[in-house]
């Protein structure tokens, strides 16, 4: 049985927890996240919307899917906000088959096109990272606004990071999310820390634009040494974090001149989303088991 059988099973647990999710998911519908993505602009941070629907099982989810990844960037248009969309290939079918993906990215690249907005293409498990990159060169030939993201726990990462730069690729740089194996993947925070810093000085060096997504205060820290130490100016790179993580620490780096852009995602699917985010740090299960029974 799984958790979203569990949640189906008892819908009195499931508005009780999607009330706690709202803290981490703008809401279930694109509407609420134009609000809220309106109120991360008016205190000056941009954003990147993400629609909830990851590891589709069937064409159709595939296909609805990426409708509504159109839907989101011509509301962006249309509302005139700050933001551009974050897009898991896995929600537009890359489990089903590659060249489903294929399709279903160039009608996101297409509707970006008008526009020229930028899309990040989320990296999830390690099984999948071959294949985002494949995906990604063939939408990049036509289409160069599309970037990446290197999980610096990856043993492959650097590498990664350097023929992506060599390629002029705009990276997101994380620790990584996803449970890997000691073959694949970092498994103490000091080594991650370590990879993380060595490759956000070689893209923090270049002249490439990227994107620092952490909310580690050790890094936060060590980034902005390194951009002081050696001139690099605020509008060279950015920091991003999650919706509803440290939220006030996004607004006291925009205070100091430096740029943020918080990850919104929303959707019906925010559960899988949720835990991700609870299995991370110790102080999220406490704000839920808090908050669970009170009433
Ligand atoms: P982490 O949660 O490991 O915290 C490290 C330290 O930060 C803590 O020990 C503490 O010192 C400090 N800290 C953190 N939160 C704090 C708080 N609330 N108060 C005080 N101190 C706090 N992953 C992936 O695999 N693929 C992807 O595409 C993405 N995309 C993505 C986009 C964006 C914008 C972000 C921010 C993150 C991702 N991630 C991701 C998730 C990423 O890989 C990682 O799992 C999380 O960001 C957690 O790692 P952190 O480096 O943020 O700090």
């Amino acid at each position: 049985m799984t958790i979203a059988d569990v949640l189906n099973a008892n819908p009195r647990l499931q508005r009780r927890l999607f009330f706690l999710a709202r803290r981490f998911v703008a809401g279930e519908t694109l509407a609420d996240a134009v609000d809220a993505v309106r109120e991360l602009n008016g205190h000056g941070l941009s954003a990147s919307l993400d629609f909830l629907g990851e590891d589709v099982s069937s064409t159709e989810e595939a296909a609805t899917n990426t409708a509504v990844y159109c839907d989101m960037i011509e509301r962006i248009v249309a509302e005139r906000l700050d933001s551009n969309v974050s897009v898991k290939l896995s929600a537009i079918g890359q489990m089903i088959d590659e060249e489903l993906a294929v399709r279903n990215l160039q009608r996101i690249v297409d509707s970006a096109r008008a526009c020229d907005m930028f899309i990040r293409l989320d990296m999830e498990g390690s099984a999948t990272v071959d294949s985002t990159y494949r995906i990604m060169d063939r939408a990049r030939a036509t289409y160069p606004h599309i970037g990446a993201v290197i999980q610096a726990y990856l043993h492959r990462a650097g590498p990664d990071a350097r023929r992506l730069l060599e390629n002029g690729v705009r990276m997101r740089l994380v620790k990584g999310a996803y449970k890997e194996p000691p073959a694949v993947a970092l498994q103490h925070m000091s080594d991650i820390r370590r990879n993380f810093m060595t490759i956000a000085e070689k893209l923090l060096a270049s002249p490439v634009y990227c994107g620092m997504a952490t909310h580690d205060e050790f890094l936060i820290d060590a980034i902005r040494a390194f951009v002081e130490r050696n001139g690099i100016g605020a509008d060279r790179f950015e920091f991003q974090m999650l919706y509803g993580i440290r939220r006030e620490a996004q607004r006291a780096l925009v205070r100091e001149g430096y740029r943020m852009r918080v990850y919104v995602p929303f959707g019906t699917h925010w559960a899988g989303y949720f835990y991700r985010r609870l299995a991370e740090r110790r102080e999220n299960v406490m704000f839920v088991l808090r908050n669970l029974w009170r009433r």
